[in-house]
């Protein structure tokens, strides 16, 4: 409808992206970028650029790019018309043609510098006619209504990002990052199954989609069998007991993150940020993980930790919330 605004909530994830409008779409589509490698592979794909599980359906006839991974130089010229193509295809999934404006409010990995935020800026303008950027856990905060006094603990694929929030919108203090997330938790498993089966030929992506369904951190060990071939031979293998110890991995380094965070927090706050922990992003969805990250962490007293609902969504949501919460001068003008 002319003369009106819409407002979008975006999150620039570095495996996954979602977006959320005002108008009531949320789509999220994974954060890779296909260009045919060849004359051949144009012809046969009939297009010049693909997203998300399109991509990656036709990964052998494409080049790939990640434009969001860590360690992606983001002024590199392929990763970042990677980047704006992304941008544009993602916004073009809530329909900003039929508005006169769109402001939005964007979350983009924490390994992105500030160099790359003036690249987030070239890859928004022309899409986005005013843009605000926030964390992603503020944005889950803000979202699920609590930032009053709360610890949001987000497990992405490229960063695990362990903010306080109290009421206002947190500074780099409030933050810690660390490396250790989903990618890493692929690279663990997949070493482990190299390790017993020798010969495995695996890829990320296989390890990746069997950590997702499989992975839990508690009870005992459990019988997962799953198909992969050694030297071209059919095989099928039980990788249940090297899930768990993967994903076991991870709570020490998360849990003395979270420590850290409350140690350094006023003294009064502390008591009701260890009661009001939550775990969001897509390592959240680790079966067990709340129950198994208290324990880990109960040296410090008595601890609270819940997961939020539907963690893949939860972070454009809560920066949907924010964007029409907002007054316009908190905005920066893009065009
Ligand atoms: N059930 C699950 N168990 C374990 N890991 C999961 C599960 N579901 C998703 N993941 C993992 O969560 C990660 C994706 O989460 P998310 O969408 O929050 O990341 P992202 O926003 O793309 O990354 P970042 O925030 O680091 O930029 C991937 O590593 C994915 O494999
Ligand atoms: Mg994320």
């Amino acid at each position: 409808m002319m003369g009106e605004r819409l407002y979008v909530g975006i999150d620039l994830g570095t495996y996954q992206s979602t977006i959320a409008s005002s108008a009531g779409v949320m789509t999220t589509i994974e954060t890779v970028v296909g260009r045919p490698k060849d004359p051949v592979a144009r012809n046969f794909l009939g297009r010049d650029v693909l997203f998300g599980d399109d991509a990656m359906k036709n990964k052998l006839a494409c080049n790939l790019y990640r434009p969001m991974a860590a360690g992606v130089a983001q002024d590199d010229e392929a990763n970042l018309a990677a980047a704006k193509a992304f941008v544009t295809h993602l916004i073009d999934a809530v329909d900003p043609e039929e508005y006169d404006e769109v402001f939005g409010v964007i979350c983009s990995p924490s390994h992105v510098s500030f160099t790359d935020k003036s690249n987030l800026v070239a890859t928004l303008r022309g899409q986005v006619n005013a843009i605000m950027v926030v964390t992603e856990p503020f944005a889950t905060a803000y979202g699920i209504g609590e930032i009053a006094c709360s610890i949001v603990v987000d497990i992405g694929a490229g960063t695990t990002d362990i903010a306080r929030i109290y009421g206002t919108f947190p500074t780099d203090e409030d933050q810690v990052t660390i490396l250790e997330a989903g990618d890493w938790l692929d690279l663990q498993l997949m070493d482990l199954i190299c390790k017993k089966y020798t010969g495995a030929q695996i890829t990320k992506d296989m390890v990746r989609k069997w950590k997702e369904e499989f992975s839990y951190v508690t009870g005992d060990v459990r019988e997962v069998m799953v198909e992969l071939s050694v030297e071209g031979k059919k095989q099928v293998v039980d990788i249940g007991d090297l899930i768990l110890e993967s994903c076991k991995r991870i709570i020490p380094l998360v849990g003395s993150a979270i420590k850290k965070i409350v140690a350094t927090a006023d003294p009064e706050y502390q008591p009701i940020l260890r009661n009001n922990i939550i775990l969001s992003g897509g390592g959240s969805g680790i079966e067990g993980i709340a129950d198994v990250m208290a324990d880990e962490i109960s040296d410090i007293g008595d601890v609270t930790v819940t997961c939020v609902e539907d963690p893949i969504e939860r972070v454009a949501a809560g920066a949907l919330v924010l964007a029409q919460d907002m007054p316009d001068e908190q905005y920066t003008s893009i065009v």
